[in-house]
C-alpha cells in the first residue's frame, strides 16, 4: 500500500482539503495537500537510517492560510516577480496585483499556491504518484486566456520526486510554475548555512532594489554567487556584494542555460550533520535559490518549532523573472494549440560520512 487518502482539513467556505500519502520502497514519505498543491512533508532517512521530515511546512491547514511564505506550494501562474505587475502580450497591456512592493510576485493575490486542486492518483510497479489539475479562468488575477494546468507528483523507488508540470490555453498567455518546497536536510530549527551546495551555473540574473532583473546576466567567478565548487551556504552570504545586500542574501534566479528536453543537473547539496543530499535536475532554464532570508523565528511550524533566520532554503526551478517584460530572456508565452511543459526531479539519499 504505497497511497493512502484522508481529510486534511476544512476551508471557511466548506470545502474539503484532502491529505495524499506517498511512499516509496524505502519508506521515503511524501504528504501533499489539495489546497495549493502543497508538499507538507517529505521523510526521508539520514546517514544512521533515521527518518524526519526535511521541508517546513504545518500541522494544520490553519497554517497554510494564515501568514505562510510559499511553504511547499505550487507557484503559479507566473512564479517569481513582474514589475510593476505589468506587462504588454500581443499589443495588449494587462495589469496585475502588485503584491510585493511596486511588483506582482508569485501569481498574485490569490495564485496557485491558494487555490483548490482536483486529485488523482496513481500507482506503478515503481512508483506512487498523484495528477493535480486546476482551472485557472480567463482574467483570474488580471492574466489573460484560460489556463487549464496540471502538476504531478511521482514518488518512485530510486529516491526521486519527480515533479512534471503542463499547462494549455484558450488565448495567448504568460506561464511559469513552480514549486516551493523550504528544505532542510538537517533539523528542522536550526539554519542551512553549514549545508553544502553546488549550482551548476555560470551567471546569475542581477536584478535591482526591488529583486527585478536589471536584464544583465552576471558571471559568478570570483563573486560570493559562485556555487560551482561545493561550498557551505553560509559561507559568503554576508559577503560585501551588492547583489546580496539587496535581497538580504541569496534570492536569485541562476542561469542554467536553455530549456531542454530532458532534465539535467541543476544542483546539489549535502548537510554534513546528517549526510543527507538532494540533487535537484530540471528542463528550466533557472534555478530560484532562495535561502529564507525573511524567515526571522516568528513563524511556528509543524510540532511547534520556531524556522530561524535562513532556516530553509528553495530551488526554484523556472524561466526568469519578469520575462513578459525582458525581450532577451526566454519566453513565458503560452498560445492556444502549443502546450507547456516542464520536468524537475529531486533526488534524495544520504552519504555514509
Ligand atoms: C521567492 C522570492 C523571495 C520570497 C520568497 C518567499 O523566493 O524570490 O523573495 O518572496 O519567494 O518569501
Amino acid at each position: 500500500m504505497r497511497i493512502d487518502r484522508d481529510k486534511f482539513g476544512t476551508l471557511p467556505d466548506g470545502r474539503v482539503i484532502d491529505l495524499i500519502t506517498l511512499r516509496n520502497r524505502a519508506g521515503i514519505t511524501l504528504r501533499v495537500i489539495t489546497f495549493g498543491g502543497i508538499i507538507v512533508s517529505l521523510s526521508t532517512p539520514d546517514r544512521a537510517g533515521d527518518f524526519d521530515d526535511i521541508v517546513l511546512g504545518f500541522d494544520t491547514l490553519a497554517g497554510y492560510l494564515g501568514e505562510s511564505p510559499y511553504f511547499g506550494a505550487i507557484i503559479g501562474r507566473v512564479g517569481n516577480r513582474i514589475a510593476n505587475g505589468r506587462f504588454v502580450l500581443d499589443a495588449v497591456e494587462y495589469h496585475l496585483a502588485t503584491n510585493n512592493g511596486p511588483n506582482h510576485l508569485h501569481g498574485g493575490i490569490r495564485g496557485f499556491d491558494k487555490v483548490v486542486w482536483e486529485a488523482r492518483t496513481f500507482e506503478r510497479d515503481d512508483a506512487a504518484g498523484v495528477v493535480l489539475t486546476y482551472t485557472s479562468p480567463d482574467g483570474e488575477e488580471g492574466y489573460p486566456g484560460r489556463l487549464d494546468a496540471a502538476v504531478t507528483y511521482t514518488l518512485n523507488d530510486r529516491g526521486e520526486l519527480v515533479v512534471d508540470y503542463s499547462a494549455t490555453t484558450d488565448a495567448p498567455t504568460v506561464v511559469n510554475l513552480t514549486q516551493h518546497s523550504y528544505f532542510n536536510l538537517g533539523h528542522a530549527g536550526s539554519d542551512v548555512l553549514a549545508h553544502e551546495l553546488t549550482i551548476d551555473a555560470d551567471a546569475i540574473v542581477a536584478v535591482d532594489a526591488t529583486l527585478i532583473p536589471t536584464g544583465a546576466l552576471m558571471p559568478v567567478q570570483g563573486t560570493p554567487f559562485d556555487f560551482r565548487v561545493a561550498t557551505p551556504i553560509g559561507a559568503r552570504i554576508d559577503a560585501d556584494h551588492p547583489q546580496l545586500q539587496l535581497a538580504g542574501g541569496y534570492d536569485h534566479t541562476y542561469v542554467l542555460g536553455a530549456q531542454t528536453r530532458t532534465p539535467r543537473r541543476a544542483a546539489f547539496v549535502r548537510a554534513p550533520s546528517s549526510g543527507r543530499t538532494l540533487e535537484v535536475e530540471t528542463t528550466e532554464p533557472g534555478v530560484q535559490l532562495y535561502t529564507g532570508n525573511f524567515l526571522d523565528g516568528s513563524i511556528r511550524g509543524e510540532g511547534g518549532v520556531a524556522y530561524p533566520h535562513r532556516g530553509g532554503f528553495c530551488l526554484e526551478t523556472q524561466h526568469f523573472p519578469d520575462a513578459p517584460n525582458q525581450p532577451a530572456f526566454p519566453s513565458i508565452v503560452l498560445r492556444p494549440g502549443d502546450r507547456y511543459e516542464s520536468r524537475t526531479i529531486f533526488r534524495f539519499d544520504a552519504t555514509s560520512d
